[in-house]
């Protein structure tokens, strides 16, 4: 299936992973030998970067993409693809270090990838899909998340702020990284809606998603905060027949 699909880069993003990062780097190269895997680290204070170079090392599928500091999940996804890309990767993937994405889950996405989506979602909020261990508030914050975002943008999708993803290289070449401001996870909204409104299909696939056991969240209020202004100027600026407007 990877012969398929081409060569596969999987993106960590990590801040202060120390404690997971060999983990999952251990976890994707079982699950997906062939596939290479960088790391996107913000100059987390914990060290995650020189663990992540240990890694590397000791592994030639391994790279890592030092960042100067903190600026975001979206802003570390978007250096990452530009490295893929350039790196003529033909599909990027997106999964977190802390576990709550299974690398072993991995191969259901790349098949739905090979059978002809442009942008494959691991699911939360689709039938199949669970949640193990989650809060009931981070549980209502994500619903709620995508309540609001199916109603401001009218996005045929369950689960659009989720980050168990992956993205034709082509698909990402056609959406264009350029012009992204989102920061922090919004850009999975901004990215969903991006691809939608080119066209592109989008498939779910239900995934189970464990709540870490190691370390922090770095949800905060500053994220949902630019999630919801952003999401709020995306439904009234696109409105109406927003999705049947030609890309920009
Ligand atoms: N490089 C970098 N920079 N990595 C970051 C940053 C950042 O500013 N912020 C978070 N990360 C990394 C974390 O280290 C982790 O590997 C991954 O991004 C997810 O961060 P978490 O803090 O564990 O996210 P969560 O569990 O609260 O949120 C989950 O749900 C969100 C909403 O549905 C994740 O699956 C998100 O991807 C998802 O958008
Ligand atoms: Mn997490």
């Amino acid at each position: 299936m990877e012969r398929m699909l081409g060569r596969v880069l999987v993106i960590v993003p990590t801040y202060n992973e120390r404690e997971n990062l060999p983990m999952i780097v251990g976890r994707l190269r079982t699950a997906l030998p062939e596939a290479h895997l960088l790391v996107a680290d913000d100059n987390s204070p914990d060290g995650t970067g020189a663990v992540a170079d240990a890694l590397a090392t000791e592994d030639d599928h391994v790279h890592v993409l030092h960042r100067p500091g903190k600026q975001g999940l979206g802003a570390a996804y978007i250096a990452g693809f530009r490295w893929g890309l350039a790196e003529g990767f033909d599909v990027l993937v997106e999964i977190d270090a802390d576990g709550s994405h299974q690398p072993e889950e991995l191969p259901k996405l790349l098949e739905a990838l090979a059978d002809g989506a442009d942008l494959v979602i691991g699911s939360r909020w689709v039938p199949g899909g669970k949640v193990v261990n989650w809060p009931g508030s981070r549980e209502f914050l994500s619903r709620g998340a995508n309540v609001y975002t199916r109603m401001m943008l009218g996005l045929p999708v369950r689960d659009s702020t989720a980050g168990f993803r992956a993205y034709r290289a082509a698909t990402l070449e056609k959406i264009g990284l350029d012009d992204v401001e989102s920061q922090g996870y919004c850009f999975q909204v901004d990215l969903t809606l991006r691809t939608v409104r080119h066209g592109l299909r989008v498939t779910e696939v239900p995934i189970m998603f464990v709540d870490r056991t190691v370390g922090a969240s770095k949800m905060s209020r500053a994220v949902v905060g630019e999630a919801l202004w952003r999401v709020t100027l995306w439904g009234f600026s696109g409105l109406p027949g927003r999705l049947r407007r030609p890309p920009r």
